[in-house]
């Protein structure tokens, strides 16, 4: 039996898998016509042509707008500002609650605090880790505005329920798509079953302009609400006779033509990096459902599941190896893996301490808030389950790797159960 890496045994890999993005030749090419051009940015918080910014932001507007088969577009310079010109534009502010996950990247809650509402933890599902329908329910209140719903790990959520409570209780859904552009829920793309869809093209998602995102919605009030706040809206509403202005607090979220020029080419390739992933995640199913005690990715009827990365549940019961001492021994053979993924985000200071803007508890304390949100440890008990005992995270599906890296893990994972009773005595 080969003594583990762990133990000072060779490690099944040496090569390091590929984590950097793959830029074509069209990204260079757009680029280098823009640096070219002089104009690196098209934006003018004015009203007229330049408030909806330059050649290469609109063509990628176009471009996407394209793809999801939806009207407008609104290219911003991350998805936490998408975040924040969704909420603003579906008129969130002081006194309100919105529900979202705590298992999620802490940008779907912050945004949230950052138009002075409320977010609200509902639990997740342990077969999708996305939100649960059934826990949302009961965390609406006479206070409750909008669910952000994320498509995590790049499986789409139960768009059904979810889409069933919001018109029951009339609520907005922002659906936060980061991890998930290219899924698919019941023939449709995620983004387009809610009232917005966002998106991010920072450096580690599947297409990435190094920094960037984008809103797609079908609705022109919330279009031009979320164009507005992306650049300094507040000195355009006089001109265009807006009549409702609140929340039309403009910031500087906009997208740089080189950013856009990048972002057109990586977004062509879209479908074809997604069609790898998937690829290589169900060729690790096929060969990972030999051993016992794991829960391997769930692909619920109906969705697409785009693997932003590749997430298995382990029962330290079955498996007989706890979930920490598997995943050293992981990383220890060459595969790159984490023990969990966020600390369920109302665990943080912020949400502990209930500090956000000042020091005096603004906005949870705010003369506008009537409710008591509750952040106590518990709150979301499979969430905290996932995080502290079962989900192990692998980031190796992408391109270019290939079936014959896969076999790397799957070398590793044998190698790990086969020496399960040398592990258990190390902690
Ligand atoms: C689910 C989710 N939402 C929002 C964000 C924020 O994206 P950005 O870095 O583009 O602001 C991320 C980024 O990792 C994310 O994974």
């Amino acid at each position: 039996m080969s003594k583990l890496a762990l133990f000072g045994g060779k490690k099944i890999r040496r090569k390091p898998f590929v984590s950097r993005a793959i830029v074509g030749k069209e990204e260079s090419k757009r680029v280098n016509s823009v640096l070219k051009s002089g104009i690196l940015s098209g934006f003018i918080a004015k009203s007229g042509d330049g408030f909806l910014g330059g050649k290469e932001v609109r063509e990628f507007e176009s471009l996407v707008g394209g793809y999801f088969g939806t009207e407008h577009v609104i290219s911003v310079n991350s998805a936490t500002a998408g975040l924040h010109v969704a909420l603003g534009a579906c008129g969130i502010g002081p006194g309100d609650e919105v529900i979202v996950t705590p298992y999620t990247m802490s940008a779907s809650a912050t945004a949230i605090i950052m138009q002075n509402a409320i977010p609200v933890f509902a639990d997740i599902s342990e077969n999708t880790f996305c939100i649960d329908p059934g826990s949302i329910e009961q965390c609406i209140t006479a206070r409750t505005k909008a669910i952000i719903v994320v498509h995590l790990f790049g499986h789409p959520a139960e768009m059904n329920r979810i889409k069933a409570l919001a018109r029951k209780y009339k609520l907005k859904i922002i659906e936060d798509c980061a991890q998930a552009p290219g899924a698919v829920y019941k023939k449709q793309l995620v983004g387009t079953l809610g009232d917005i869809g966002i998106f991010s093209l920072n450096q580690h998602k599947t297409v990435t302009s190094g920094e960037g995102g984008f809103a797609i919605t079908r609705n022109a009030r919330l279009a031009l609400g979320m164009r507005l706040i992306r650049n300094h809206g507040e000195v355009i509403a006089g001109n265009i006779r807006l009549k409702d202005i609140s929340n039309i607090v403009g910031y500087n979220y906009r997208m740089t033509e080189l950013e856009a020029a990048v972002s057109i080419g990586q977004f062509r390739r879209l479908d074809f990096l997604n069609a790898h992933r998937i690829n290589l995640a169900r060729y690790l199913t096929e060969k990972l459902s030999k051993f016992e005690g794991l829960t391997l990715p769930a692909e619920e009827s109906g969705t697409k599941h785009v693997y932003f990365v590749y997430p298995i549940r382990i029962k330290e019961s079955e498996a007989r190896i706890p979930r920490d001492v598997f995943v050293k021994a992981l990383n220890a053979e060459g595969i790159p893996c984490a023990a969990g993924y966020v600390r369920p985000i109302y665990l943080e200071p912020l949400y502990q301490k209930k500090i956000a803007y000042g020091r005096k508890g603004c906005p949870f304390t705010c003369g506008f808030y009537k409710g008591n949100a509750v952040y106590s440890k518990g709150i979301c008990p499979v969430a905290e389950k996932m995080h502290r005992k079962e989900l192990v995270i692998i980031p190796v599906c992408r391109y270019p790797e290939t079936p014959r890296d896969m076999d790397d893990v799957v070398k590793a994972f044998q190698k790990i159960f086969n020496n399960r009773d040398k592990l258990r005595k190390f902690q």
